[in-house]
């Protein structure tokens, strides 16, 4: 499997056995990704993190796998305070980036814009967002999370919920899922629909999703509950955003419905889609699925730049 100076824009860049070679690489890097051992296969190496949009966990994750296997970060998380202010491109952002580190991680409002930047890049390009398009390392932590809590993915009822039309992440993963073998049943207010064209692949590679709009019901067969914010940034119109946000709330109230098993997965950060008493119950997993990308990307950043692996 050569995962060496590969560039990362979307998870259908991996197939099955590699997304699968990943996860079970991921497990060995837990240990190192808690502190608890150390580890040091990309002393030498730099990454920049090209953040031209806001974050918080996929930014300070990548950092922290980097400086875990020993590398080093340079890099921006306001674009504001770069010479993008003075009207510099894209392209010439990259071609600096790529002159003074090995691998760069961007995250950029507009889709598309992570598979351009490979068109200016030696080194690869690691895609931390496109718009409303691909979040593929967001996708391999949420696979590694499931294989991790459940043992398998294949048979798993998975529940995705909330805004399936913006929700870059639950479009890498849905594909994902069904790549993998997972039951899946979407659950969205109805101008949020997944798009048409994710649910055809879907069903051309494995069992076809089911739609519904009636949560408790959805909620009663899942072993997986993975919720998403209704991403406000994307909406062309603020008066369509208030009439959907609050739409489905996951509380102690729906957790009546639920299997004692049920496991409670969000990419974050939420909003007022799980209210905070859940944060409380064994369902809740999304803080420990937050931390792995810790262990997920560390494994992804030794594949692609490391001489020597685990
Ligand atoms: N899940 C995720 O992408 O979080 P951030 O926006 O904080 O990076």
């Amino acid at each position: 499997m050569d995962f060496k100076n590969r560039d990362v824009i979307s998870i259908k860049d991996f197939s099955k056995e590699e997304i699968i070679y990943v996860i079970n690489y991921a497990k060995k890097m837990m240990p190192y990704a808690k502190g608890e051992k150390h580890i040091d296969i990309l002393k030498g190496k730099i990454l920049s993190t090209l953040f031209f949009e806001p974050s918080t966990r996929t930014r300070l994750s990548f950092e922290s796998a980097m400086n875990r296997l020993g590398g080093r970060v340079i890099g921006f998380a306001d674009p504001n305070a770069t010479s993008q202010k003075k009207g510099e491109s894209l392209a010439d952002t990259i071609r600096m980036a790529d002159s003074y580190s090995d691998v760069i991680v961007i995250r950029h409002p507009q889709e598309g814009a992570a598979r351009l930047s490979t068109e200016f890049a030696e080194s690869p390009v690691l895609n931390a967002g496109d718009g409303a398009g691909h979040h593929p390392t967001q996708c391999l932590l949420d696979l590694f999370t499931i294989v991790t809590e459940k043992k398998k993915i294949k048979g798993d009822k998975i529940v995705l919920l909330g805004d399936l039309k913006y929700g870059r992440t639950v479009h890498s993963l849905a594909y994902a899922l069904s790549l993998l073998g997972a039951e899946l049943s979407f659950v969205s207010p109805e101008s949020l629909k997944m798009p048409k064209e994710i649910i055809n692949e879907c069903k051309e590679q494995g069992p076809e999703p089911s739609s519904t709009s009636n949560l408790e019901k959805a909620v009663k067969d899942a072993d997986v509950l993975y919720v998403t914010r209704i991403q406000r940034e994307r909406f062309p119109d603020a008066e369509e955003y208030n009439r959907v946000v609050g739409t489905y709330k996951v509380d102690i109230n729906l957790l009546k419905y639920a299997k004692e098993d049920l496991i409670i997965m969000h990419p974050l950060p939420r909003v007022v889609e799980i209210d905070p008493e859940v944060d409380k119950t064994p369902h809740a997993l999304y803080f420990k699925q937050a931390f792995n990308g810790v262990p997920v990307r560390m494994a992804l950043l030794s594949l692609i730049l490391g001489d020597r692996q685990l």
